[in-house]
Order: structure tokens, then C-alpha cells, then sequence
């Protein structure tokens, strides 16, 4: 008989306050018909929902609940807590605590094990919709995504509030689903291959103290470099000045012109996939003034301007560097599937993804975009979605093509 999908393997269950903690008590019975040992830790706000009897019964263990316990402390402390398990699993993960966790809260056992541990941790979100679409939401939830912390939903249907929307937590089957998985390394499909991605705008000098800008964010490419590297791609992120941190378990190269990203670029060559995000800028002076400019009190200087090299066209030219996949934006105003389309003839790149970036949309600086996917045969509209879930979704993508599924 072939041994359960999770034999051996250790789980820290964190139930949170929220309605769906109920489906906690099934979970711990599906992850441990699959061979998990599940040790629990119930928020105060979880024991609103469950009773801490009922889970002790169902994992067998005694339920962890206070961090200033001396028995527990004792027997167990919670910095040993969150390191004797093989992977922290947050259920349901609510506003609440996902907010602690990208704040680096640490007010009660539940947040204070999260901080502490240096394994895996993987939250289930449920909330109502609106908490979910809402803006602090979502930048609490890409900030612990690019911090490496996994997701799985929330899906879109009813809600015990009696509304309807993305917020409802995924089913029990898939959360086991998505820990055999994760256990089972199909967590790292891009293990062993090498990823460069171009990220935030580019400065242009003008003379010592100017430059030519744009406002990209940097959102985008950061957030699929920390997609890429999540899925196990060993991955070099060439990033523009941007407000963002650097990813951990990503390389990040920091240069100001398109000329040093092109250099940049050059050097983390081999590689087997490049996504050019960067908002490069079309142009750079023709020629950078060595001093600052100054007025003069006649004309304002002439600055004339010439073109910056094409990374991604370079990236795309044929020869035995050129990664297996190119990938790049396009960002348009109008004609967006069409304009792409000739991007993709023009530069010889494998896939653009299209994004409208007309004055309403929002993308730029925003946290969502919508996107067309598009390659040689195929264009797909993407539903509005967060830069952190585009960033999953063509990470996703890179991996199913290039381990042959289709
Ligand atoms: O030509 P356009 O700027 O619309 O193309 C956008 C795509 O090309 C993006 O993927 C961008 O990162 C890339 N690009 C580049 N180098 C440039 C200009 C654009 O890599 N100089």
C-alpha cells in the first residue's frame, strides 16, 4: 500500500477568528488521514468560532493559546513552536492577521510564532469582499507574497455576510491539495533554471544634477521576480530606482540608465527566461552635460536627444545566449491586441503581455492590472487582477511551457 501523501510531515494549524475557522476542525482531520502530524495554536479570536476542546480532540495534541503561559512556555516555547514544524499554516487567514504578519506584529502566540519561524508558512485567506479588495489588503498581501509567504485563494462565491465576491475560503480538499504540493515539490517546478527579469523605470542623466524619468513603480517586475524565484528559479532582478525593497532569495542588480540595465542584463546571461518589465526610457541626451546646466538668462538649453538600445529587442535577437523565453509588456493606450501583436514581429520576442495603461486605468503606481496575454497564436484577456496575482499567474504559465505541459 503506498504510504499518505504528508507521512512525517509536521504542521503548525494556526486558526484565526473568522467564520470559516470551522473548516479548521475538518482540515485537521484530512491532513492527518494523510499521515501529518497537526499541532495546533488558536487565536483568541479563533476560540470565538472553535472550541479549543474540539480541536485538541481532532489533532490529538494539546491546543496552544496563550503566549504568556508558564506550563506552555515551559514544555514548549514558542520561538521551539514555530520551528518544530515543517510548514505554519494559517486558517482561515484573516484581514487581521495577515495585517500583523506584514507589519511584523508579534501581540500574541499566533503572530509571535509566525514571526519567529524560519519555515515555510502558507496562509488560506476568507474574509468579506470588500475587506479583501480593499487597499491595505491587498498591499499587506503582496508584501508577504514577496516575502515569500504562500496563498491559496481566496475564490469568488457566497459569503456567510450574505454577500458575493472574491473572499471566500477555498475548500478543505484544496488546502490539503495545496500542502501535498507544496511538500511534494511540485512547489519548485523551475528548479534549476535561471530567470532574469527587468523591473522600475530607468533615469537618464541630463547633466550632474537632472534627469529624464518615468513613473513605473516597479511593482510589476519585482512582484514576478519574487514569483519566479518563489517557484524555485534561481532569478536576477535588474531593477531601476524604485521605492521597493530588495526580494529576499532573489539577486538584485540596481542600475540608473538603460545602458547600465543593458550591461546588467549582458552579465546575467545564460539564463533561461527573461521578462523585460522595465519602463526603460525611449531616450537619453545625446550627449550628458558634464556640469550642472545653467541659466543663462537667453533660450532654455537645446536638449536634443537620442535613442536608448532595446533591451528586450537585444534580449530576442537570435544566438546561442538568447534565453528560451523572452517575455515583455506593452503598454498601450489603444489597439492593445494589435499593437502587441506587432511588438512581438518587431522585437522577436516569445510572449507580451499587453496592459492599458490609458489615464483611467490606474496601473501605473496602482496595485492591479489587467492584462492580454498574447503569443504567436493565442491572446487571452486576463480578469482584473493584483500585479502579485499576474505575477503568479505568467510564473505559473513560464513553468507549465517549459516543462512541456501545455
Ligand atoms: O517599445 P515599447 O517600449 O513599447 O516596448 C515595451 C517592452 O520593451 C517592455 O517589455 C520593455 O521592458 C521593453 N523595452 C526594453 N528596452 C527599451 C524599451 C522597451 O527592454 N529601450
Amino acid at each position: 500500500m503506498e504510504k499518505p501523501l504528508l507521512t512525517g510531515k509536521r504542521v503548525l494549524l494556526i486558526i484565526a477568528g473568522g467564520v470559516a475557522a470551522f473548516k479548521s476542525l475538518d482540515l485537521i482531520r484530512r491532513l492527518r488521514e494523510q499521515g501529518a502530524a497537526v499541532r495546533c495554536v488558536l487565536t483568541e479570536g479563533g476560540a470565538a468560532f472553535v472550541t479549543p476542546l474540539s480541536v485538541s480532540a481532532l489533532s490529538e495534541d494539546k491546543v496552544y493559546t496563550s503566549l504568556f503561559s508558564l506550563t506552555d512556555e515551559a514544555e514548549m516555547g514558542h520561538i521551539q513552536l514555530s520551528r518544530d514544524a515543517d510548514l505554519l499554516l494559517v486558517v482561515p487567514a484573516t484581514a487581521d492577521i495577515m495585517a500583523k504578519m506584514a507589519a511584523g506584529l508579534a501581540t500574541d502566540l499566533a503572530t509571535t510564532a509566525l514571526l519567529a519561524t524560519d519555515k515555510p508558512v502558507m496562509v488560506v485567506p476568507a474574509m468579506n469582499v470588500r475587506m479583501w479588495e480593499h487597499a491595505a489588503t491587498q498591499a499587506n498581501v503582496a508584501t508577504l507574497e514577496l516575502r515569500g509567504v504562500l496563498r491559496v485563494g481566496p475564490v469568488e462565491g457566497d459569503m456567510a455576510c450574505g454577500e458575493y465576491g472574491f473572499g471566500r475560503m477555498v475548500d478543505v480538499p484544496d488546502i490539503v491539495a495545496a500542502v501535498s504540493a507544496h511538500f511534494k515539490g511540485d512547489s519548485n517546478p523551475l528548479k534549476g533554471r535561471r530567470a532574469m527579469v527587468t523591473s522600475g523605470p530607468t533615469y537618464e542623466a541630463i547633466d550632474p544634477v537632472r534627469y529624464i524619468a518615468n513613473r513605473s513603480s516597479g511593482k510589476q517586475g519585482h512582484a514576478i521576480a519574487a514569483a519566479l524565484a518563489g517557484l524555485g528559479a534561481q532569478t536576477t532582478l535588474i531593477s531601476g530606482p524604485t521605492k521597493l525593497p530588495d526580494l529576499a532569495g532573489v539577486t538584485t542588480v540596481h542600475i540608473e540608465s538603460a545602458r547600465d540595465m543593458l550591461v546588467a542584463c549582458e552579465a546575467a546571461l545564460p539564463s533561461d527566461i527573461a521578462i523585460c518589465a522595465a519602463a526603460v526610457s525611449d531616450w537619453r541626451m545625446a550627449s550628458e552635460a558634464v556640469q550642472k546646466l545653467k541659466k543663462h538668462g537667453g533660450e532654455p538649453p537645446d536638449l536634443t536627444l537620442t535613442e536608448n538600445p532595446d533591451i528586450l529587442k537585444h534580449l530576442s535577437g537570435p544566438g546561442p545566449r538568447r534565453p528560451q523565453l523572452v517575455v515583455g509588456f506593452a503598454a498601450e493606450t489603444e489597439n492593445v491586441v494589435a499593437n502587441a501583436r506587432a511588438k512581438i514581429d518587431r522585437k522577436k520576442c516569445d510572449w507580451i503581455l499587453a496592459n492599458d495603461v490609458s489615464p483611467d486605468s490606474g496601473v501605473f503606481g496602482g496595485d492591479a492590472n489587467t492584462i492580454h496575454f498574447i503569443n504567436a497564436d493565442q491572446a487571452e484577456a486576463w480578469p482584473k487582477m493584483s500585479k502579485t496575482d499576474v505575477a503568479a499567474r505568467l510564473a505559473a504559465r513560464i513553468a507549465a511551457h517549459l516543462n512541456g505541459k501545455p
